[in-house]
């Protein structure tokens, strides 16, 4: 879980405040990715008022960084009142990174947040031709359960363990550590 990977970047969880990297690695997806993450096309003006209604206090989202910018992304967000076990899941990697192994570590964090909050239903809206997206959820199907005719996914283990607690812990702490030390490289950049 903490190797490098094969890009060069890191994955950690975005921090408040970091709406607009996300904002704009929405709008740097190509026409086909963008109507694949959002199922159909959709314009500038949609991300922009789309981007600070997703990322409320009920998301959790994990980045996916190349040299400081967001090259991809894994939106959980929790459905219903609090409490609730239902989330919905949407990924989008900016097309030079596709199928590099990304889609793969982001859906492997997001399980183990969805587990740490007792989600046990995943909601994803995949189009019926995104076979990379259903390549990806085959892919962990010990864990998740697909029906792609109603798109929903069911993760098996949701009850989280201390284990699955540590380990969300540990990643997140290396993404801090990253992080900081991604702040600290730009602001001591010479001028
Ligand atoms: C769909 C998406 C999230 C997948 O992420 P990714 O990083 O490209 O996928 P990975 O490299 O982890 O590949 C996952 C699996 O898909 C399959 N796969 C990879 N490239 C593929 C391709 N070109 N065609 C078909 N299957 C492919 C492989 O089985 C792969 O697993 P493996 O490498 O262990 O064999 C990403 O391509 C993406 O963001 N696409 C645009 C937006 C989108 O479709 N979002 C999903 C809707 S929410």
């Amino acid at each position: 879980m903490h190797e490098p990977l094969a890009d060069g970047g890191v994955i950690r969880k975005l921090w408040i405040g970091e709406a607009a990297r996300y904002r704009d690695h929405l709008l740097r997806l190509d026409g086909d990715s963008r109507h694949s993450r959002f199922g159909g096309g959709v314009s500038d003006e949609f991300i922009r008022n789309y981007v600070p209604t997703a990322l409320g206090l009920r998301a959790v989202v994990h980045g996916f960084f190349v040299d400081g910018v967001m090259r991809g992304a894994a939106e959980l967000r929790l459905l219903g009142p609090a409490f609730a076990r239902e989330a919905e899941v949407a990924f989008s990697i900016e097309a030079p990174w596709q199928s590099h192994g990304i889609g793969s570590v982001l859906l492997d964090r997001t399980l183990l947040a969805a587990r740490n909050r007792g989600i046990r239903t995943l909601h994803m809206a995949c189009l019926a031709s995104n076979r990379r997206m259903q390549e990806l959820a085959r892919k962990f199907d010990a864990e998740l359960s697909f029906d792609f005719g109603s798109v929903v996914g069911e993760v098996a283990a949701a009850r989280p363990t201390a284990l699955s607690v540590l380990c969300e812990f540990v990643v997140d702490g290396h993404g801090f550590a990253t992080a900081v030390l991604e702040i600290q490289s730009r602001v001591l950049k010479p001028v």
